[in-house]
């Protein structure tokens, strides 16, 4: 039995979904402070199987030796962990402690239940602002930007003692690129709780008409055409890719680095380019000054993932926007008429306070059907790639312009943290 911490979050779920694929039985741990119970559902539908769910703490030693007593636990993925970047800023000490004190947690519980097979979500932040391009797992590990880089860092750093410290360790360490995209079958993705810090879920919100605009830090960087440069990767290869790292990992001994990644970089606005193509969305963007800590470009050579394990992404960039665009048609399909009637949608989006300042503003006369009507025509689960509805680069949005961000109390649109 495989446990995967943080397995009901965005990357974990598909890493479940992966092993349960594989035949494997999986047991996972979540304190579900990023991710909901629903994840658990669509893994049984999508899989055919349940996943054993055990609410809890990577942080609790004493919730991981019931863990491992309760259990027959041959190896652990770990990606539970905290991952917003602007957060790590304003809160260090949370990110050393989920971050780094989870880790170290786990590694305790580990050795105590004789458990020595661990592959770790780690990410391409540890390499800093690589002077070399494509990025080998040889190049030296740079000085991350900001906490949550520094914290993947030194969870590393523990891993890679601990393996050097005594030979029963296997480990994995996975420095994950740029993951996007959902399950193809638009059943299974990212669903963030708090405004997005990373690029696709904030374009995605802008397409959908959640956000008005989709702000792009910086376009003098010397990249092709001035906006920042970076690998995105499939979330479904990336799954792939740990499932191929366990087989490697199993009966090994010491730290092994892979690099998950396609080795093909793409600029800012060639993602927007290729999405308003592939699914027939136009993006409206503004530019802004860079944002603090961001590197001009970071891609991958991911040679020796295919060497060693046999691992290629396989899905294009076009896969994953069509993708992930079919997932938040759904979910938008889903959910967001109820919960983005005017009131809530204040609610949510800026807090009650403003959202009842706001309702006293336009008074209660809401026009609901119009911004029930929008998210309808994001219904595409079963429409065909490329022709998801919405607004198109051709046609402008046939939904009223309405938001009732655009109160007296907000002129402008929401943004995101600055880091
Ligand atoms: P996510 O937030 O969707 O998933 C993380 C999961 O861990 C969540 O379900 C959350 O509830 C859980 N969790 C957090 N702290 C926990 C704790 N102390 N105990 C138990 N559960 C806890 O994030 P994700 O995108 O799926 O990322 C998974 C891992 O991959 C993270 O470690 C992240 O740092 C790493 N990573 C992500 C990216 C990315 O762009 N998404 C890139 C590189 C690395
Ligand atoms: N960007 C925008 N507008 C946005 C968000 C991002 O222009 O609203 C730009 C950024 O400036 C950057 C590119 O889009 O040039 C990609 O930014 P992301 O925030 O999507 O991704 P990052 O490369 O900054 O970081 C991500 C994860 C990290 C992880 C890293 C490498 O957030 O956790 O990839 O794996 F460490």
């Amino acid at each position: 039995m495989i446990l995967v911490t943080g397995g009901t979050g965005y990357i974990g779920a598909q890493v479940v979904l992966q092993l349960l694929g594989h035949g494997q039985t999986v047991v996972i741990l979540d304190n579900l402070c990023n991710s909901s119970r629903t994840s658990l559902e669509r893994i049984a539908r999508l899989g055919g199987r349940r996943a054993r769910f055990v609410l809890g703490d990577v942080r609790n030693r004493a919730q991981l030796d019931a863990l491992f007593a309760d259990f027959p636990i041959t190896a652990v993925i770990h990606c539970a962990g905290l991952k917003a970047v602007g957060e790590s800023v304003r809160e260090p000490l949370r990110y050393y402690d989920s971050n780094v004190g989870g880790s170290i947690t786990l590694c305790q519980a580990m050795a105590a239940a004789g458990v020595f097979t661990l592959i770790f979500s780690s990410s391409a932040t540890v390499y800093g602002d690589s002077p070399r391009m494509p990025i080998d797992e040889r190049c030296a590990t740079g000085l991350p930007t900001n906490p949550y880089g520094f914290s993947k860092l030194m969870a590393e750093n523990v891993m890679t003692s601990l393996a050097a410290s005594d030979a029963r360790w296997s480990v994995g360490l996975l420095r994950y690129f740029n993951p996007i995209g959902a399950h193809d079958s638009g059943e299974l993705g990212e669903a963030p709780a708090q405004i997005p810090n990373n690029l696709l879920p904030y374009l995605l919100q802008v397409a959908s008409g959640q956000r008005d605009v989709l702000h792009v830090y910086g376009n003098d960087y010397a990249t092709v055409d001035g906006t920042g440069v970076r690998d995105y990767v499939h979330v479904m290869d990336l799954a792939e890719g740990h499932w191929l790292a366990l087989q490697a990992l199993m009966g090994g001994s010491g730290v092994q680095v892979w690099n998950l990644g396609t080795g093909q970089g793409y600029s800012v606005l060639q993602v927007v380019d290729a999405f308003t193509r592939t699914c027939g969305v136009s993006v409206p963007l503004v530019f802004e000054p860079r944002r603090a800590g961001d590197v001009a470009q970071c891609w991958a050579d991911p040679d020796k993932a295919r060497r060693e394990l046999g691992w290629q992404a396989r899905r294009t960039l076009d896969d994953m926007l069509r993708d992930a665009w079919r997932w938040e048609c759904r979910l938008a399909a889903q959910h967001r008429p109820i919960l983005y009637t005017p009131l809530l949608q204040g609610f949510w989006r800026d807090g009650l306070l403003r959202c009842v300042a706001h309702t006293a503003a336009i008074g209660f006369t809401t026009p609901r059907s119009a911004a029930t009507a929008r998210w309808q025509g994001c219904r595409s689960p079963s429409s065909t790639p490329g022709t998801a509805p919405g607004r198109t680069a051709a046609t402008p949005s046939p939904w009223p312009r309405w938001s009732p961000c655009r109160s007296p109390h907000r002129r402008t649109a929401p943004r995101p943290p600055v880091v």
